[in-house]
């Protein structure tokens, strides 16, 4: 039987780890994978998530069965950071915990294809590579339009008023509601307000992926966009990541919200992503949650987290400074927000970076600007100049 299998590469993304790891050169830098990295290029375990393990070490009774929605007091604790205080959308939302940002992805597109075999998914491009592979295997129709100008690091505003505007009724808009993955390029607030009024106009549904909230300008600016859809639109899937904001990577913990006005659409849509769970991964995995919930239910741990995240964005947007100051055709960098930028480059470019200079980034021409240091700056001008990826001599 498995032998009519064909092949299927491995996740250009996720070798680098081991390639970077496999690299004995001292000077290497590592702008691969989207994992935070401090000032020692470690990737630590957060003060408030040691607390709270230890917490739950000293208190955690049982490890039976929470049932497929999972820790549902981290779901709710989790509302007021990602909509904010208002009590109606409260009201309208249902949640469920997901094993990562990827896991509520995946659960809102099978949700989808429940409700709506016939709706297609629109995407903008870049976007993270595993977005539209998880919507086609709900077997949802994806439709990418361009959203950015790579050359320019300009986003191509009308092929998104375009793309939405030519839209069915019915059909969903992934949007990243910050931290652009891989661009690092997010609307202005006025092309948000212009792209909710489309999604109005339009009846169309918005799927926001929140998977870097804090890591841009801040836990409060970096939702508002997401609060002002959600005020917006009838219907809204959100798909929640605390892989990033609370360093927990790979105890994959996300949520999956669902928003609508209709309180009997409400309740169908919360026992049909509960039912879509059980038969998906029956039961989220505990743990990465249960911190979560530990830290917020806690004033000291959530003061703790909040300091954190708030160094780990002033750092994120240092290492984008520097870069930016090192070379005026990367002025762009310090504008942009998030882990990400990403250059125009082509994949032989990146390879060379890697093998000439030891710097690692996605074929994509991808770069986390969490994975370097300021001083760290020139020797990836150099390199960048040395491959041909800059074209002024000249720094900022
Ligand atoms: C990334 O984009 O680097 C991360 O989200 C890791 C992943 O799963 O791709």
């Amino acid at each position: 039987m498995f032998d009519e299998l064909n092949s299927r590469p491995a996740d250009s993304l996720l070798a680098l780890i081991k390639a970077f790891q496999a690299d004995d050169r001292p000077g290497k830098i590592d702008l691969g994978v989207g994992v935070y990295r401090d000032s020692m290029g470690r990737t630590p375990v957060m003060r408030a998530v040691k607390a709270a393990e230890q917490f739950l070490l000293e208190t955690q009774d049982s490890k039976k069965y929470l049932g497929p929605e999972g820790d549902l007091q981290f779901v709710r604790l989790l509302q007021p950071i990602i909509f904010g205080k208002s009590p109606t959308f409260a009201q309208r939302l249902v949640g469920i915990q997901t094993p990562g940002g990827s896991g509520a992805l995946r659960l809102g597109a099978e949700l989808i294809q429940a409700a709506n075999p016939s709706a297609k998914v629109l995407l903008g491009t870049p976007s993270w590579p595993n977005h539209a592979p998880i919507f086609s295997s709900a077997r949802l129709p994806v439709e990418e339009y361009a959203f950015v100008d790579l050359m320019s690091q300009q986003v191509k505003f009308e092929s998104v008023v375009a793309a939405l505007s030519s839209a069915r009724e019915g059909d969903v808009v992934l949007l990243h509601g910050c931290c652009h993955n891989p661009t690092g390029i997010d609307f202005t607030m006025e092309q948000w307000r212009q792209i909710t009024e489309i999604l109005v106009a339009h009846r169309l549904i918005p799927f926001i992926d929140l998977a870097y909230q804090g890591l841009g300008d801040g836990l409060e600016q970096d939702a508002a966009p997401t609060r002002m859809i959600l005020e917006a639109v009838d219907e809204a899937l959100i798909a929640y990541s605390c892989d990033k904001n609370f360093g927990l990577y790979r105890e994959r913990v996300g949520a999956l919200y669902v928003m609508t006005r209709n309180e009997d659409a409400l309740r169908k849509a919360e026992s049909n992503i509960a039912a879509l769970a059980r038969v998906n991964w029956s039961m989220p995995p505990d743990h990465g949650a249960a911190v979560v919930r530990t830290i917020l239910e806690s004033e000291e741990m959530s003061a703790m987290w909040r300091a954190e995240l708030e160094e780990m964005c002033l750092r994120v947007n240092g290492n984008r400074a520097a870069l930016a100051d090192a070379a005026l055709d990367l002025a762009f960098i310090s504008r942009q927000r998030g882990l990400f930028s990403n250059l125009s480059m082509s994949k032989e470019t990146a390879a060379a970076l890697r093998a000439r200079h030891g710097i690692y980034m996605a074929d994509s021409g991808r770069m986390n600007l969490a994975g370097m240091q300021p001083a760290d700056a020139d020797a990836i001008v150099v390199a960048l100049r040395a491959e041909g990826c800059l074209k002024s001599s000249t720094v900022a």
